[in-house]
């Protein structure tokens, strides 16, 4: 059945509190879409790699010889002990187990003491392949390999970054902060996707922003928040975190389908990523990098952090609301504001086609 957002319903409620839908999301929305996995600066010279996990699956990044970067499930083809932990550099990647070596592009070049096996061939045997793609910093990884282009799902996003003056191939890490949340990882996107509860749950916010001009524009895979900075009324709405000049000043916040949200401001970049850790927690990675001033690399303001923090910590405390909520047996689906929950619809649209594949 389709819906508009005048007649829609959300997602049921044990789509929230179920283990096992979240296995199936994995397994159906993690899978199949790209996801942020490391940075790029870790992997930029031959031999670098970096392990990660994503879906559930051990990736290993790694820069061949001949400068391209690739992707292995870091899993050896042995008894299917981890290869590569953390980063670092390497002439060829040996697992901790039995030492069976394998090359930079994945190909088992030794396995000791294996003379005499029948039905089995070293020249046979390498890490599977596990695509990857890279935008500006980030390095994403696709599972099942069956993803739109990166491109494809980035749409219209990376000439806009370009467009407010960030030099996303320069970007300098400056900050992370992590924040474990006692919700499902879609109550945390649901929230970040609608500028309805400012009003009510970020007063300080809700004084720095032209609320009336709020606006979600919804793509194929991502949406975009516009969110003007309201210039301070002399003498009646002080004190202020913003000047007038920051007035003018645009920024541009970006989700993208699933879980990865960026937030481009004239002189930072900060990324936010939801990884379900179980079906009633959720963790959320905050990163700040700045942009080079006159050549030389900054750190992001602690007021920004500080600031950035505040607005996070109310957000937790209705994510953890909603969570015991949604257990309630008297709620199960509820209505969109058709004029402030555009974003969390389209979102909601993309669980059910993807869930539904
Ligand atoms: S599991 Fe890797 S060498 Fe045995
Ligand atoms: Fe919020």
């Amino acid at each position: 059945m389709s819906s508009s957002l005048a007649n829609g319903r959300t997602i049921p409620s044990h789509w929230y509190t179920d283990s096992a839908v979240l296995h199936t999301e994995i397994d159906k929305i993690f899978r199949r879409t790209w996801q942020p996995a490391g940075y790029v600066d870790k992997v930029s010279r031959p031999g670098e790699y970096l392990a990660c996990e994503v879906a559930g699956e051990p990736v290993a990044i790694v820069r061949g010889n001949d400068g391209v970067l690739r992707g292995f499930s870091n899993v050896c083809r042995h008894r299917a002990s981890i290869i590569l932990e953390g980063h670092g550099c390497a002439k060829s990647l040996r697992c901790p187990y039995h030492a069976w070596t394998y090359g930079l592009d994945g190909k088992l070049l030794v396995a000791p003491e294996f003379e005499g096996v029948e039905d089995w061939d070293l020249k046979q045997v390498s890490l599977p392949p596990v695509r990857v793609a890279v935008w500006g910093p980030f390095v994403f990884v696709n599972i099942d390999g069956q993803a739109p282009p990166l491109a494809e799902v980035m749409g219209d996003i990376p000439a806009q970054v370009a467009e407010l003056g960030c030099p996303i191939d320069q970007l300098h890490f400056s900050y992370r902060r992590d924040y474990l949340i006692d919700c499902n990882w879609k109550v945390y996107v649901d929230n970040y996707l609608e500028g309805y509860h400012l009003p009510a749950a970020h007063p300080s916010l809700f004084r720095e922003l032209d609320y009336n001009q709020y606006r979600v524009d919804t793509f194929r895979y991502y949406s975009s928040q516009y969110a003007p900075i309201r210039p301070p009324r002399p003498g009646r709405d002080e004190p202020r975190r913003y000047s007038r000049e920051d007035a003018g000043n645009r920024a541009l916040y970006f989700w993208i389908f699933p879980n990865f949200m960026l937030n481009v401001y004239p002189d930072n970049l900060s990324s936010n990523i939801i990884l379900p850790v179980g079906h009633d927690k959720t963790l959320t990675i905050f990163e700040w990098f700045t942009y080079p001033r006159n050549g030389q690399a900054s750190e992001i303001a602690a007021d920004t952090v500080e600031f950035s923090d505040e607005i996070q910590q109310e957000d937790i405390k209705i994510c953890e609301n909603v969570q015991k909520g949604l257990r309630s047996s008297t709620y199960d689906r509820g209505r969109y504001s058709v004029k402030r929950e555009n974003g969390v619809f389209h979102f909601h649209r993309l669980v059910e086609e993807f869930l539904s594949r």
